[in-house]
C-alpha cells in the first residue's frame, strides 16, 4: 500500500488550544515506523498552512471563524485531491473535524458514489441554525451533505459531496435536537451506543460494511477519536461518557480491513494538551495500524 500522510493542524473550528498539535502527537506516536513495519511505502508532507483566525466579528452566522474555515477548507481539498490524483492513499490527522469538509471535498469528485463511516460520539450534522455552539467542528457532515452556510457547503465548488444514503455513523451518544431530527428526515443509517451495547460491534460492522459495499465505490473513514470512551481517550476537546472501548475500535479497524473497500482516511480531535502521556495518539496509531492489516498473531 502506498500512503501519503498530511498533516492539517486546524483548530479554528472549536474552543479549545493544542488541536492543531495533533498530527505532531500522532507522528509522536510512531505511526509511519508502524505502517512501514506492515510494509506499506509511506510518505508524509508535513503540515499544511492553516491561516489564522480573522480577527472580525463573524458570529452573525453562528459559525465562529467561519470565513478563515472555508478558506482552509479550499487548500484541504487542493491538497488530499492532489493524493488520490497520485494513486496514494490519503492518510489525514487532524485537526479538529471541520477538516473534514476539505477532505471530502477533495476526495469525492473521483467517485461516482463515495461512502462514508463516520466514527463519533457526535453526529456532527448542526447547521448554524441549530448549533448550539456556533461551532464548526459540529457541522462538517452537514456541510458535505449540501446542508448549512453556503460558505462551507459550496466548497471545492460542487454542492453535495454525498449522498444521505452512502453515510453511516457509528458511537453516537451526544445528538442535538436539530441532528436527531434532521437523522430521521434523511434516514441516515446510525448505530448509536445503544446498537453497539445490543448487537455487539461485529454485527455492527458487518452490516455497516455490507451496507456501503452495496452502494458505494469506495469508503472514506473519518474516525473522531472522542468516539472512544474518555477513560481511555481523554485527550479530546469534547469527552461524552459513555463511549467505544479500544479493543470493540480494534475489532471494527479489522473488519475494515478484511473487507478491503476504504479509500481514505482521517483521524481528527486529539488534542495531546488535553490527554495524559500521549495515550489518545497511541491509541489512534494504534488503529491505524490495524486499519492497514496488523493482526495480533
Ligand atoms: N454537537 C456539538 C456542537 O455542535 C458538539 C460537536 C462536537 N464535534 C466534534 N467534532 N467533536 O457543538
Ligand atoms: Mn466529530
Ligand atoms: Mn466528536
Ligand atoms: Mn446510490
Amino acid at each position: 500500500k502506498h500512503i501519503t500522510i498530511m498533516g492539517v493542524p486546524m483548530d479554528l473550528g472549536q474552543r479549545y488550544k493544542g488541536v492543531d498539535l495533533g498530527p505532531q502527537a500522532i507522528r509522536y506516536a510512531g505511526v509511519k515506523e508502524g505502517l512501514e513495519k506492515l510494509g506499506c511505502a509511506v510518505t508524509d508532507l508535513g503540515n499544511i498552512e492553516i491561516g489564522r483566525a480573522e480577527q472580525l466579528p463573524d458570529d452573525e452566522a453562528n459559525a465562529r471563524n467561519l470565513k478563515s474555515i472555508s478558506k482552509a477548507s479550499q487548500s484541504i481539498a487542493e491538497h488530499t485531491d492532489e493524493i488520490v490524483k497520485s494513486n496514494r492513499f490519503p492518510l489525514i490527522f487532524g485537526g479538529d473535524h471541520s477538516i473534514a469538509i476539505g477532505t471530502i471535498a477533495g476526495i469525492s469528485k473521483h467517485y461516482r458514489n463515495l461512502g462514508v463511516i463516520w466514527f463519533d460520539a457526535h453526529a456532527d450534522m448542526n447547521i448554524p441554525e441549530t448549533s448550539p455552539s456556533g461551532n464548526v467542528h459540529g457541522m462538517p457532515l452537514a456541510a458535505s451533505l449540501g446542508h448549512g452556510h453556503a460558505s462551507l457547503t459550496g466548497v471545492y465548488g460542487y454542492i453535495p459531496k454525498l449522498k444521505a444514503e452512502h453515510v453511516v455513523l457509528i458511537g453516537q451518544r451526544d445528538l442535538d435536537e436539530g441532528e436527531k431530527d434532521f437523522i430521521r428526515n434523511l434516514g441516515i443509517k446510525i448505530y448509536t451506543m445503544a446498537e453497539i451495547d445490543r448487537f455487539g460491534m461485529e454485527s455492527v460492522m458487518t452490516e455497516s460494511i455490507n451496507y456501503l459495499k452495496e452502494r458505494t465505490d469506495g469508503i472514506h473513514l473519518s474516525f473522531d477519536l472522542d468516539a472512544l470512551d474518555p477513560q481511555e481517550a481523554p485527550g479530546v476537546g469534547t469527552p461524552v461518557y459513555g463511549g467505544i472501548h479500544f479493543r470493540e475500535s480494534r475489532l471494527a479497524m479489522e473488519m475494515l480491513h478484511d473487507a478491503d473497500a476504504v479509500v481514505s482516511a482521517e483521524v481528527v480531535e486529539v488534542n495531546p494538551i488535553l490527554d495524559s502521556r500521549n495515550q489518545t495518539a497511541e491509541k489512534a496509531v494504534r488503529l491505524i495500524e490495524t486499519l492497514f492489516g496488523k493482526k495480533l498473531l
